[in-house]
Formats: structure tokens, sequence, C-alpha cells
């Protein structure tokens, strides 16, 4: 049975204080619910230490939103992934298509990364999409499989096993257009499909895929019914506790 996840991603939001206001938040809303599901939260690297004491003892994990491509050295305002796994953090977003966009990361920096996340027992979330133009232009299928074969597939099954999947197309993030339960059913079969011809069957029925993009306390329940779609990303929804509680009882 593979793990079942709701991830909260703050990207970049909230003073330390206001973050540390949000895990108070958080832990009250969760403190009448059983999550059935992995419950993580991904910050800032400024709240990591704070946050991590604040959740021990609880069922809320935490997350970097990134980490630099390199193991450390002379190089100017990045935190590595060593860094981020001394916080207590657990689990580190990689890929996300804001980076990807605004900050140039190709498949060869991602790469990098994940194997540095990996060395230093990070878990990555991975995520993958395509743009408005390449579903309009019916190619979203081989953008995936590009980004999957780019920046995953010199895995080994093993490593590849400590990979949680994230499809996030990115005309769906923050705009409020949430991908329909079909699209989303039928990119997250491809994406399984595609891991399986790779790691095998096993594998990829054990890989947790996570849909993100405008998912919401009002869509997530349907979103989450689907087979394939093993629960959610969430960034706006994930500032205001009740809509992430709710969004986390969904699943
Ligand atoms: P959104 O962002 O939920 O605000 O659309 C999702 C994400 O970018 O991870």
């Amino acid at each position: 049975m593979r793990t079942k996840m709701v991830a909260g991603n703050w990207k970049m939001n909230k003073t330390l204080q206001e973050g540390v206001a949000l895990v108070d938040e958080l832990k009250e809303q969760l403190k009448g619910i059983e999550p059935k599901c992995e419950v993580v939260i991904a910050t800032p690297f400024i709240h990591l230490a704070t946050v991590a004491q604040m959740i021990e003892g609880t069922c809320i994990r935490l997350a970097a939103e990134n980490c630099a491509d390199k193991a450390s050295g002379a190089y100017t305002g990045e935190v590595s992934a060593a860094m981020v796994r001394s916080t207590g953090a657990q689990y580190c977003i990689i890929g996300h298509s804001e980076r990807r966009q605004y900050y140039h990361e190709d498949y060869d920096i991602l790469r990098e990364k994940v194997q540095l996340a990996l060395a230093n027992g990070l878990k990555p979330i991975f995520c993958i999409g395509e743009v408005k133009e390449e579903r309009e232009a019916n190619i979203h299928e081989q953008v995936v499989k590009d980004q999957l074969e780019g920046s995953l597939f010199n895995l080994s099954a093993e490593e590849f096993g400590k990979i949680t999947l994230a499809y996030e197309p990115v005309w769906a993030i923050g705009t409020g257009l949430t991908a329909t339960p079909q699209q989303a059913q039928a990119m997250h079969a491809y994406i399984r499909k595609t891991v399986a011809e790779k790691y095998g069957k096993q594998v990829a029925d054990d890989t947790t895929i996570l849909y993100g993009g405008s998912c919401n306390a009002k869509n997530a329940a349907e979103l989450f019914s689907n087979p394939d779609v093993d629960g959610g990303l969430i960034g706006g929804a994930s500032l205001k506790a009740p809509d992430f509680a709710t969004i986390i009882a969904a699943r």
C-alpha cells in the first residue's frame, strides 16, 4: 500500500512569527482529526528549525521548498541539503514549476538536487507538469515523461522508492483553474505507467503521486477519490489552517 499524503507548500509567504502562528493554528485544527495520511508542511528555510521543534510528537512532518544543487562551499545565499536535514526536516520539494520558470532550474540542476537530497537523508517531493501551451498542443504526456527521464530515471529502483511525485499542471497553479478529476486521473495513470516501464509494476504501484494546482477545501475530496491520485500538494489553501485541515480530512 502506497503512502497517502497531503503536503502544504507555503512558498514565499509568512514571516517567522506568522509562520509560528500558522503552525500553532494547524496543530489546534488537527487535534480532533486522526489523519489517515502523511501530513507535511513545506516552509521557507528560515522557519524550518523553529517549526521542527514545534511539531515534535505530532503527526506533522516538515519539508523545505528547495535545496542547493551543490554540497557545500562558496555559494553565497544557498542552503544545502545537509543544512536542511540538520533542521529536522525530512522532505524537500524539488523541481517546483516556479523554480524551473523563475530560477531556470533545468533537468541537470534538478538531477543534482535530487541526488544531494537523497544522499543527505531527505525524501524529495519532485514536481512535474506541463504549461498551458503544451496541453493545448496535446504534448503534455511527453513533457512530463521528459521531466521524469531528465531528472529522475538515472536513480536506482531503491533510490526512486524514496521519491514522492507531484503532478502540478502549471496552468492550474495559483490560477483557480483546477484540473478536472478526469484530467488528473488520466495523467496520474500515465505517470504510473511510465514509472512501471522504467522500474517495474511494484515500484510504480508503491509510488505516491500527488496532485497540485488550485486544490482546495471544496474540490479536494473529488480529486482524491481517483485511484491514482494519492493526495495533494497544496499552495494557497495551505496558508489557512481550517482549509488545510479540511483537505487533510478529505484524504
Ligand atoms: P496552489 O499551488 O495550490 O496555490 O495552486 C500549488 C503549488 O504550487 O504547489
